[in-house]
């Protein structure tokens, strides 16, 4: 009996993860990006926000702009601090393990070509901000495609009232008008495409705790192969 009741419960989390996962898609066919509420599985998000409330401000550094040698710490366009996910626990093994049947779902749904997945855990402090920007550029004939193509960013704050701030604000794709103001809630889950969507993060009024991950299409040219981060 028990084992029936797990394959139900299985089978329901399974169908649960393919809605959100088409409805991803299917958002980012008519618009360039995706708000999920209550995106995130629980199985997924409980031990990310466990882990993330055992972590002291030491664990993070400040997150930086820009790739490798241009990479630069400019607090006048971000404040946050992040800390890179390599797999080392459990809990970013299974964020990883669903980042990765999303990747699969948007290949095989969008032919996306997406083949690789880079995350960080992010804290903004009150005041913190980050201001508008895009995730990537578009390659220049030169460059062949090596740059993010996805973005996926989720929140870990439980409680979050609309007084508390710290939305994410979406922009047209002009970077002018916002079209959505996307508050941090625990469990929502927005996708974007990376070299499309401007987008700004408001300051909070208390401690906001996120994670922000990039999917990227293989632009790797011979002599000059496209690390992570
Ligand atoms: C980013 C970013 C959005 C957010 O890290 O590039 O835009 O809501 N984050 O945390
Ligand atoms: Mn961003």
């Amino acid at each position: 009996m028990s084992a029936l009741i797990n394959e139900v419960v299985g089978n329901e989390a399974l169908l649960a993860e393919q809605l959100v996962f088409e409805q991803i898609a299917a958002d980012l066919v008519s618009q360039s990006w995706s708000v999920v509420l209550d995106g995130l599985p629980p199985a997924v998000a409980q031990p990310l926000f466990q882990q993330v409330r055992d972590l002291n401000d030491s664990d993070f550094d400040p997150a930086g702009i820009g790739r490798s040698q241009d990479h630069v710490h400019n607090s006048f366009v971000r404040r946050d601090q992040v800390r890179w996910i390599d797999g080392a626990t459990m809990a970013e093994q299974v964020w990883l393990d669903w980042a990765q049947r999303l990747q699969t779902y948007l290949n095989r749904r969008l032919f996306l070509g997406l083949f690789s997945f880079e995350s960080h855990f992010a804290h903004y402090g009150p005041g913190d901000f980050y201001k508008k920007h895009l995730d990537a550029f578009r390659p220049n004939g030169l460059e062949r495609g090596a740059r993010r193509e996805l973005s996926l960013v989720t929140y870990l704050n439980p409680g979050w009232e609309s007084s508390d701030g710290g939305e994410l604000a979406i922009y047209d794709a002009a970077g002018e008008q916002v079209v959505r103001r996307v508050s941090p809630v625990y469990g929502t889950v927005v996708v974007f495409l990376s070299t499309e969507v401007p987008h700004e993060v408001l300051p909070a009024m208390r401690d906001r705790y996120s994670l922000a991950g990039w999917f990227r299409v293989n632009g790797s040219v011979a002599d000059r192969p496209d690390p992570p981060q």
